[in-house]
């Protein structure tokens, strides 16, 4: 049975992440370290959780020695948007706790996944199609966090061989916690706006088109990746993944099928959209299909659903 820490558990993947891995491996195996509030809903409660700042390495290696920790979830982030207001915390926190986590689970043996994203990709990277092995030439501190993290992971593996392995999540669409500082968050605020009844000011342009996935691909993802046979992998950090692609008009259009009245005006955010102009229209995620059997449930219609009736659910609506 794997012991599992997961650093940034608080967070957007992390609140929904420790659910998931603690109905697979049990409540007392998975270690949930918090750093800040806000605190998801019974947080404390719901099984073994440990302060950890991820930028202090000890931390982390007296968790890892204390629980037996075999495998290490390191959510912690700022994401793009955010890093670019703050583009030195952008890369402590992105770099330094990656550097911290792969030290420790050099030291203890454990296996890591770290997410990378889209936004390791850049301008001169081909926009569609986006190949599995291309340019990575990232023009926000975001991006540069994520390169730099593949490399250093990979550099890990063959060169102490730690079991590294990351995906390169797109936008991820969820109910429980909100995304912060994100270029794609508009794809989850969106949702809210609906459900409540209230009008969507969009912060990117029509036709600007960014590859998203629902929250249940996202954990399967990454749950997944840590479970594959290392046998089949060819690539490690990190893998293209996606689900869909689309830009604002289709997910209006999606989301007006259930509320007709519902209107979206566009008030463009010219930082988020100079970052989203710079990252790919759609991945190629075929290596992930091959390698580890990588196949998403959820497509814009089905996510669609799923997400306003989960939505009227937790906003009472
Ligand atoms: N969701 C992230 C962002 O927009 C991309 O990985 O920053």
């Amino acid at each position: 049975m794997k012991k599992i820490l997961i650093i940034g558990s608080t967070g957007q993947i992390g609140s929904e992440l420790s659910i998931r891995l603690r109905s697979i491996y049990g409540v007392d195996n998975v270690i949930c370290g918090y750093f800040a509030p806000p605190f998801p809903e019974g947080f404390f409660e719901a099984g073994p959780t440990v302060e950890i700042d991820a930028l202090n390495i000890n931390q982390i290696a007296d968790t890892v020695k204390k629980y037996n920790i075999d495998t290490i979830y390191n959510l912690a982030a700022i994401l793009s948007a955010t890093a670019e207001k703050n583009p030195k915390l952008g890369w402590d926190v992105g770099v330094g706790s990656l550097m911290n986590c792969l030290d420790v689970a050099k030291e203890y043996k454990c296996a890591l996944f770290t997410p990378s994203s889209i936004g390791a990709f850049g301008p001169s990277t081909p926009k569609d199609n986006t190949p599995q092995d291309t340019v990575q030439r990232p023009t926000t501190i975001y991006g540069i966090t994520k390169v730099t993290g593949e490399m250093l992971s990979d550099y890990y593996y063959t060169r102490f061989g730690v079991d590294t392995r990351s995906v390169r999540f797109p936008g991820i669409i969820s109910n429980m916690t909100l995304p912060g500082g994100g270029t794609t968050d508009y794809a989850v605020e969106i949702f809210y706006k609906a459900v409540k009844g209230e009008d969507f000011e969009c912060p990117v342009k029509a036709g600007t088109f960014m590859d998203m996935m629902y929250m249940p691909d996202a954990l399967d993802a990454a749950i997944d990746l840590m479970e594959a046979d290392p046998s089949r992998l060819i690539h490690r950090n990190s893998f293209n993944v996606t689900a869909m692609s689309f830009d604002p008009e289709m997910l209006y259009a999606a989301i007006k099928k259930h509320y007709p009245n519902f209107k979206m005006t566009y008030n463009v955010d010219p930082l988020k959209q100079a970052i989203a102009d710079s990252w790919p229209n759609k991945l190629d995620d075929s290596a992930a299909r091959s390698e580890w059997d990588w196949s998403p449930k959820y497509d814009l219609e089905k996510m669609t659903v799923d997400m306003i009736n989960t939505l009227k659910t937790r906003l009472n609506k």
